[in-house]
């Protein structure tokens, strides 16, 4: 996997640990969702119930599991941590949800993946905190209703439009999580550089921020690639220089794209002549899984106005066509970043 792909490494997982935003206050960014659950937190504090089931929804890495945490630590409430793929078995969500305390915060990652009779389970249990426990085997089983504690499901997931209805439906809040600004990305730079106890300049921030997609988890990465580089090559320090021959080296261009957004862009434009092509040919085209191109090249791709999604497939806009130095057809979707926000 390259440098910028927004999935936790293992590396990533210790140094989040340590560069996780432990409060609403600490976390950079995302005003809309901050107010919002700034909201939904103080009006449940006002009345000493526990919050309404929150959906966080977004691309990977910008920081679902952080808010998560955040909104167990804001409400002082126990946490509970879980995930989609662990909850095969609905008997292991049923022991989960039975030794939930009252106001207890669930954390159930990747939610979209829970199996089927886990799902249902949890509808009742967001819906009426009971669970019914199946007892026995074949024509004698019986079910026995049981009240558990009234508690706050947190759900977060990649894909929100991959979760069922009734499922999406029992969620009080959601929350969407958008790409960062630059300048938002520089103060998670700044932040996160004296823990990592990097001398980090100014003008060599913005230049880290601008090529991060958008995204913390990338930049604070990025941010450790450049401290080798400026530890072994150069003097130390984090300048813009340094963090351009750094990044340089691990082929994150100007805007930020990577090998696998490069070679996206390269397939639609030079093979499918700007498309409009699908997901999955294109994901062929470059030997990745569609998934992967769907979730981790695609927002962002969309997101700088390179690639535009249309009914009959994605197209490359003339942005898309600049980047890579081609002269672009004449009718071709003008995109760039005024097609931004
Ligand atoms: N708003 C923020 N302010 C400061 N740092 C942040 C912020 N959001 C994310 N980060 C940094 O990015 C890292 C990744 O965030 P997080 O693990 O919460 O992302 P995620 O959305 O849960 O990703 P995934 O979908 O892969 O689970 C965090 O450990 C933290 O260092
Ligand atoms: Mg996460």
């Amino acid at each position: 996997m390259s440098e910028l792909t927004p999935f936790a490494e293992p590396e990533d997982l210790e140094a989040e640990a340590t560069l996780r935003p432990r409060n609403l206050r600490e976390f950079i960014g995302q005003p809309r969702v901050r107010e919002q659950l700034e909201l939904v937190l103080e009006g449940a504090r006002r009345r000493g119930d526990p919050p309404d089931h929150i959906l966080l929804s977004g691309p990977p890495g910008l920081g679902k599991t952080s808010l998560a945490l955040i909104v167990a630590a804001e409400l002082g409430a126990g946490l509970r941590l879980t995930s989609g793929p662990a909850l095969e078995r609905a008997g292991d969500l049923a022991a989960m949800l039975s030794n939930l305390a009252p106001g207890d915060v669930l954390f159930i990652d990747e939610i979209h993946r829970i199996a089927r009779p886990a799902e249902e389970m949890l509808y009742l249990a967001m819906e009426d905190f009971r669970v019914d426990v199946v007892v026995g085997k074949g024509p004698g089983a019986t079910s026995i209703p049981l009240d558990i504690a009234p508690f706050t499901l947190v759900g977060a997931t990649t894909r929100s439009g991959a979760l069922t209805g009734p499922l999406r439906d029992r969620f009080g809040f959601t929350a969407h999580m958008e790409f960062y600004e630059p300048d938002e990305l520089e103060l998670v730079l700044r932040r996160a550089a004296p823990i990592l106890e990097v001398d980090l300049r100014r003008d060599g921030a913005e230049e880290i921020a601008g090529r991060s997609r958008g995204t913390p988890r990338i930049a604070n990465r990025l941010l450790r690639r450049v401290r080798d580089f400026a530890q072994v090559r150069a003097d130390g320090a984090v300048t813009r220089q340094v963090a351009r021959d750094a990044l340089d080296v691990y082929d994150v261009d100007e805007l930020g794209l990577d090998r696998l957004d490069r070679a996206v862009l390269n397939a639609l434009v030079r093979l499918f002549g700007g498309g409009p092509v699908g997901v999955s040919t294109l994901a062929v085209a470059v030997g990745e899984e569609a998934g992967t191109v769907e979730e981790v090249c695609e927002p962002y791709l969309v997101r700088a106005g390179m690639v535009a999604r249309t009914p009959r497939g994605r197209v490359a806009t003339a942005a898309a066509w600049a980047h890579l130095g081609i002269a672009a057809p004449p009718d071709v979707t003008p995109g760039g970043p005024t097609a931004l926000f």
